[in-house]
């Protein structure tokens, strides 16, 4: 289990574990620790190990990533490894690489593309602004975005590790309604009970903004860059994913956003 303490590694080992599925977590604090900056770890996280939930970190569609992923493919199945799920991304060229380089090496593979997760907002980089009341993103407020929820990504990862009738299968995995990133936020202030606003913002904008908030040169251009592809309409389309997969619809974005609101984790910080 690579990222098995991410938005939807966790779930997808919380699922194993309850099939009672031995789980290893290949994370850098994982023991032994996996790193995909680091190659040395990556054939002892890979002992014994049947079938593995690929996640790259930090994102599927950086330079490099796809180089990576095979090798760690071609690795994977040289040491015994069968079945390979991987978690990619919809409409990024870098991601469409890394799934042909995780393709090649042989292994029995099912590939989830995934729509933008719902969890964003409350797992995530959207977190700290939803919480300050303002949502700033190079998404224009009526682009329209198929949100998925994690949970029905978790679902079909460990369908397709767990069972037959996977292998080879591409899963593009959205929500089951095209909501619009100024509605999202709506929605999510409607539930959290205050006022929350989006706000487009250009790429340049964005990145200062990152840049003003700490984060990483480096971290911002691999955002932007992966902005800058993905947020010109072409994943505005609902997909049928989950229904193949599963048997069943996905969860709408209403019902993640009153689970999450039921949390308090979107509770005013000043009213606390
Ligand atoms: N977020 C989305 O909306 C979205 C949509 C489509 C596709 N994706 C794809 O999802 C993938 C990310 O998955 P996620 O969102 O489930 O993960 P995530 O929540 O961002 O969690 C990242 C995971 O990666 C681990 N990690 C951090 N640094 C690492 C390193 N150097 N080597 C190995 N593992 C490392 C983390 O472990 P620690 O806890 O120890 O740091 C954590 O388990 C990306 O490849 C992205 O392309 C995301």
């Amino acid at each position: 289990m690579l990222g098995a303490t991410g938005k939807t590694g966790r779930r997808v080992a919380r699922r194993l574990e309850a099939l009672g599925r031995p789980v290893r977590v290949g994370t850098p604090s994982g023991t032994p620790p996996f790193d995909w900056t680091d190659e040395a770890t990556w054939p002892a996280a890979l002992d014994g190990v049947g079938s593995v939930y690929v996640t790259y970190y930090l994102d599927l569609a950086v330079p490099g990533a796809a180089e990576a992923v095979g090798t760690f493919a071609d690795l994977a199945v040289a040491r015994g490894v069968r079945r390979l799920v991987l978690l990619s991304g919809r409409g990024e060229a870098g991601a469409r690489r890394g799934e042909q380089a995780l393709q090649r090496s042989g292994a029995d593979w099912t590939i989830v593309r995934s729509a933008f997760m719902a969890q964003n907002f409350n797992e995530s980089f959207f977190l700290e602004p939803v919480r300050a009341g303002e949502v700033a993103f190079p998404a224009a407020e009526a682009l329209a975005e198929p949100f998925i929820d994690a949970d029905d990504i978790a679902d079909v990862a460990v369908a397709a590790l767990t069972t037959d009738g996977h292998v080879g299968q591409v899963y593009e995995v959205t929500g089951p309604r095209l909501v619009g990133w100024a509605q999202a936020v709506a929605e999510i202030a409607a539930v959290a009970g205050r006022p929350i606003r989006y706000l487009p913002v250009s790429l340049e904008e964005y990145a200062s903004l990152l840049i003003a908030n700490q984060v990483p040169a480096g971290y911002v251009k691999m955002l932007t860059d992966v902005f800058t592809e993905v947020l010109d309409g072409r994943n505005a389309y609902l997909s049928d994913g989950v229904r193949r997969a599963l048997g069943r619809e996905p969860r709408d974005f209403a019902d993640y956003a009153r689970a999450a609101a039921a949390t308090g984790v979107w509770s005013d910080p000043a009213a606390a």
